[in-house]
């Protein structure tokens, strides 16, 4: 019994000392770095002092087509609000050892999405309300019929869009970020489902799953086939430079230590690394993307082409920051986007 109680004792002493020092910033990203080494190092700075580096764009690189239509996005209110939501989060140290615990015993069993969507956590942000509307210039009382969000993760994202429909439909690979979209009451589809159903679509959002799923080419196809005609809109966001790896939802073996931070990550593409949406085994997708060229703009121009193909001209394009929810050893994650609104042709 005393054993126990001073055992008890010490534990809470250490936990008291560790989230003392956590509290410290020099900790921190000390031990931020000693993990990243300086693959992060973006996220030592504060987010108000980097974050203009979002949203450039060189538009003398942009094709002659897309030059005029590019619309340049800023930090605004709600980005600003995500941020600091997100930095608070990755500061609760009991909730974020509790996640990392839960995450490493999952990760023996289930994809990092999976995981993500049973903790309800690594929530991810794309545009804000206002930055959703000057997109497809609309106003912020703009109503319209149906929209159909392929992919959508948690809902989160579909929430900034949702005030604008009267139905909303979803679709989604897995299990567990069905359920999160269930009791935010969406109406999930099947991914093999919604392209048979009969109905139109006002606005069809895809973001961040064409590199993400196995057949990128037929999804656009798909799309178009299911897009109102004339009004229907596409707003597809796109992670640059263009990486397609699909997750495999089952992993049978374990190849890393940490399952949030392992080194032994090494072999899988940088951003998912950087999302803390690593792990898992990945595999090349069975439609390969033609996109061409190194930086965001020059691959951006070559995407043009690619909806063209699949029957759609570009309306509208911005670049924006994807960002992520951090964890245990950064404040949020963050990736690069090319957002486009598509019209079918
Ligand atoms: C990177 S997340 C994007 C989530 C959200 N749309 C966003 O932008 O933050 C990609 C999601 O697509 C899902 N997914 C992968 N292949 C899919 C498919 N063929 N149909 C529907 N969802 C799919 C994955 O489970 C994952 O949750
Ligand atoms: C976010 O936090 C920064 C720094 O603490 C503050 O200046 C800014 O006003 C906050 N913004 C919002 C929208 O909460």
């Amino acid at each position: 019994m005393k054993l126990f109680v001073g055992w008890v004792l010490t534990y809470v002493l250490c936990l008291a000392v560790v989230k003392k020092m956590w509290s410290s910033r020099y900790l921190r990203s000390h031990l931020t770095r000693s993990l990243y080494m300086n693959m992060l190092s973006q996220n030592q700075a504060p987010y108000w002092e980097v974050s203009h580096q979002w949203y450039l764009c060189d538009k003398e690189k942009l094709s002659e087509e897309l030059e005029p239509i590019f619309i340049q996005s800023y930090l605004d209110q709600e980005t600003q609000t995500f941020l600091n939501r997100s930095i608070e989060k990755s500061g609760w140290l009991s909730i974020q050892l509790y996640h990392s615990f839960m995450s490493s015993v999952f990760s023996m069993f289930m994809s990092r999405t999976s995981i993500n969507g049973l903790l309800g956590r690594g929530s991810m942000f794309v545009f804000s309300p206002e930055q959703f509307q000057r997109l497809l210039r609309v106003g912020p009382d703009w109503k319209s019929h149906r929209l159909l969000d392929l992919g959508a993760g948690d809902g989160e994202v579909t929430r900034v869009m949702s005030p604008h429909f009267e139905e909303i439909y979803v679709t989604e690979m897995s299990q567990t970020m069905i359920w999160q979209l269930q009791k935010k009451k969406y109406r999930v589809l099947n991914i093999d489902e919604w392209q048979r159903t009969g109905f139109q679509y006002d606005v069809i959002s895809c973001l961040n799953l064409l590199d993400r799923c196995h057949q990128p080419v037929t999804l656009l196809k798909e799309m178009r086939s299911v897009l109102e005609p004339t009004r229907g809109r596409v707003i597809l966001a796109l992670v640059l430079p263009f990486h397609p790896y699909v997750e495999n939802g089952l992993r049978m073996e374990r190849s890393y230590q940490d399952s949030e931070t392992g080194p032994g990550l090494q072999d899988s593409p940088a951003e998912f690394r950087t999302l803390g949406d690593g792990g898992g085994k990945w595999e090349k997708p069975a439609e390969l993307m033609e996109v061409n060229g190194i930086m965001w703009e020059e691959q951006v121009n070559s995407l043009a082409a690619v909806f063209q193909e699949a029957g759609f001209v570009v309306e509208a394009l911005t670049r924006l920051p994807y960002l992520c929810e951090g964890d245990m050893y950064n404040d949020y994650y963050v990736l690069d986007d090319a957002v486009f609104v598509l019209r079918p042709v």
